[in-house]
């Protein structure tokens, strides 16, 4: 199936379409037109006009639309998992949650407005200060540019959209050329509602000129970015004066503790280090493991990543999907293999079929390796002795990232530590750092990125502005 590409309120043919094949056995499954930057000229100059309306909408209206998409998701539910499975080979039951979160993230940023208000003040609380009204409040920001990854390509998606569109901006959408239909399908049910305002919302896709003009156009005055380090960089450095809220990646670490419950532990890291074939950016990366117990975790960690099935992402019992594309399974063998010829070894895994990635356990590593230092994006978890907790933290903070980190212990003196110490934008105790609520602030520090992400922060820190009143 075609995703036409949405100009505005118009879906629009294209001449060129590129064609999206499955990662699990190669079938076409979707095609994108191809834009080039005459499309995203043009669609900057609609949502620079489309703005000036949606700040205009009563806010009710504003809310049912989201109300309205999410209920129409949910009727939609199965059609659009199988999409997901599609594009990105994601698992059948983990596209139908990531579809449920979805729901819940639209109506999460309906209920989250009702709360994003102004204060006033009282100016008499200088000397020098005259008694008058004195208040602000919080207005839309304009166009909001949204560009978004495949791992999750139809939730990290409303992460933007949903909130952005609630506050009263018009949004321009550039999703992941690997799910063009998944974001068409979302797209189409926000354009399509009756309560939708014209033009608000934007979908163009990939081509030659499209980031550039995008990026460096002083019409949008945020761009919301999910991606890598290396894109989010060049965002940064080319987008002028504007907002940039970067959701980058990160090679997320846990410590289980001597007090810590083992088997649960051990039952926990498997699914956060390999859930989604770990193209997570959040997904579990280094296990720092107590010398005391290090030999029982690593047995029982083999274990349960064993009871992991690995295969066709439609059966519904497959844990481990394929990966996105041959290039992430060519890096993951590169990385393993480096990681062996410096005295690494695989626990279990390293075995591939096409783009299945069997699960891989990786010990005697170094803190130097890529597979520990670097982002992976891959089912590849480290196991690393460590003498107690401050040697692990010492190990986690070395990290040029910090979006999440965890601990497992029985010991509350040292989770407030973790607390307190843990360099990330996130620290879960006693469960793995692959956890998000979606409605949580969510967003790293380092080169994890800049900006929260979760509806209600979102809307403070990127979707609305502070205009400051006296009235004399
Ligand atoms: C991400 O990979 O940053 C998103 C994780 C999630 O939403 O669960």
């Amino acid at each position: 199936m075609k995703a036409k590409l949405y100009y505005g309120s118009t879906c629009k043919e294209k001449k060129e379409y590129k064609e999206v094949r499955s990662p699990y056995d190669g079938r076409v499954v979707s095609s994108f037109g191809v834009c080039d930057a005459t499309d995203a000229k043009a669609i900057l100059e609609i949502a620079h006009h489309a703005a000036l309306h949606v700040k205009q909408i009563p806010l009710h209206q504003r809310t049912n639309w989201l109300l309205d998409v999410a209920q129409k998701l949910e009727r939609e539910r199965e059609r659009i998992a199988l999409c997901i499975t599609d594009e990105v080979g994601k698992p059948i039951a983990f596209s139908r949650v990531e579809v449920d979160r979805c729901i819940e993230t639209i109506k999460l940023s309906a209920n989250a407005i009702l709360h994003v208000n102004g204060e006033t003040f009282d100016t008499t609380a200088m000397p020098s200060g005259k008694k008058s009204l004195a208040f602000y409040k919080r207005e839309p920001v304009g166009v909001v540019l949204a560009i978004t990854p495949f791992n999750f390509p139809l939730n990290l998606v409303a992460h933007k959209i949903a909130p952005a569109l609630v506050a009263g901006n018009a949004v321009i959408l550039k999703p992941t050329s690997q799910a063009p239909r998944t974001a068409y399908e979302l797209v189409k049910l926000f354009i399509e509602s009756p309560y939708a305002s014209k033009d608000a919302l934007s979908l163009i896709y990939s081509g030659e000129g499209v980031n550039e003009t995008l990026i460096t156009s002083e019409i949008p005055r945020v761009i919301s970015f999910t991606g890598s380090v290396g894109v989010g960089r060049e965002i940064m450095q080319k987008a002028g004066i504007k907002k940039v809220a970067l959701e980058l990646g990160g090679n997320a670490a846990t410590y289980i503790d001597v007090s810590a419950d083992v088997a649960l532990a051990a039952k926990r890291c498997a699914v956060g280090a390999f859930i989604n074939s770990g193209q997570v950016c959040i997904s579990l990366q280094r296990i720092y493991v107590h010398e005391s117990i290090y030999e029982s975790f690593a047995q029982a960690l083999v274990e349960e990543t064993k009871r992991l099935h690995v295969g066709s992402p439609y059966d519904e019992k497959t844990f481990i999907g394929p990966m996105v594309n041959e290039a992430a399974v060519l890096k993951a063998k590169r990385w393993i293999q480096s990681a062996i010829d410096e005295g690494a070894k695989p626990l279990c895994g390293f075995t591939y079929n096409g783009l299945l990635c069997a699960p891989t356990i990786m010990a005697d590593v170094n803190e130097s390796m890529a597979i520990v230092c670097e982002e992976v994006f891959a089912p590849i978890v480290s196991l690393i002795k460590v003498r107690d907790y401050e040697e692990a933290k010492n190990k986690m903070n070395a990290s040029d990232y910090g979006l999440q980190y965890s601990i497992f212990c029985n010991d509350l003196a040292m989770a407030q530590r973790a607390i307190d110490e843990l360099e990330a934008g996130g620290i879960v105790i006693n469960d793995i750092p692959t956890l998000r609520f979606d409605l949580q602030p969510y967003g790293g520090i380092k080169q994890s990125g800049v900006g929260k992400e979760g509806p209600y922060f979102a809307l403070l820190d990127d979707y609305t502005q502070i205009k400051s009143v006296v009235i004399c």
